[in-house]
């Protein structure tokens, strides 16, 4: 009875999976919408992504491929550890400590008139590192535009903290997309299980073509 009950565990566990990769093998298309909206002037795309399903950097390169600009990572002198759990403790200490995150200079061009700038979501808001960024370069008399991943908690208080970081900048309506749990990095799969290209496309298409769409979800 134990080894049936096992068995059939077994075999529930192996068809879901099964059924997840499908869903994540089909959300990885391309979009299949335009990008029609008016970017105004240059852009770049700067982001940081931490984990290894590197949720945040999809959505950065969704982006660049509709809008163009440079993508520019933000990386910490010091990364954090590859574990997740070992992440976590590094992260919770230097949260509960107030520490800035050290990061690689960045450099983004001196044209560029469009900023979006991304960020997992740590503790209700945007990482440390991209913190560290905000407060050397608060992006005074450009357009910011905000987007975030986040592991099912939603945007928090991200898209506030921007604007108060860029107080002199232009902070457009931001994007938020759900990231993979614990399950699905161990299947592989990132943002993508939740959210596809069009997703952004649609967001892009709000703020750039005027239909008035992509609020961040609270
Ligand atoms: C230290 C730490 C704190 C996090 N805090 C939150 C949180 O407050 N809310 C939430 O929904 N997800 C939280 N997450 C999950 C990440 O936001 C999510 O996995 C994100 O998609 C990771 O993006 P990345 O792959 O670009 O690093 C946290 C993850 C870490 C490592």
């Amino acid at each position: 009875m134990k080894a049936i009950i096992i068995a059939t565990s077994i075999v529930t566990v192996l068809l879901v999976a099964l059924a997840g990769c499908r869903l994540f093998s089909r959300r990885r298309e391309p979009a299949t919408i335009a990008f029609a909206g008016i970017v105004p002037g240059k852009a770049a795309v700067v982001y940081y992504s931490q984990s290894k399903v590197q949720n945040t950097a999809l959505v950065a390169k969704w982006i660049q491929k509709h809008v163009g600009g440079e993508l520019v990572a933000i990386e910490p002198v010091e990364p954090y550890p590859e574990a997740y759990s070992q992440t976590l403790k590094v992260a919770d200490k230097e949260h509960a400590d107030g520490v800035e995150r050290e990061i690689k200079p960045v450099s983004i061009p001196e044209d560029c008139e469009v900023v979006f700038i991304g960020s997992p979501i740590w503790y209700g808001t945007f990482a440390p590192p991209v913190a560290t960024f905000l407060k050397g370069n608060p992006l005074s008399g450009r357009t910011v535009v905000p987007f975030c991943t986040h592991g099912g908690g939603g945007a928090g208080h991200f898209e506030q903290d921007v604007r108060v970081a860029c107080p002199e900048a232009k902070v457009l309506p931001g994007f938020a997309a759900r990231g993979s749990n614990q399950i699905e990095r161990r299947l592989g799969s990132g943002v993508e299980a939740h959210h596809t290209e069009n997703d952004v496309v649609a967001w892009l298409n709000g703020i750039f073509g005027g239909d008035g769409l992509g609020h961040l979800p609270q």
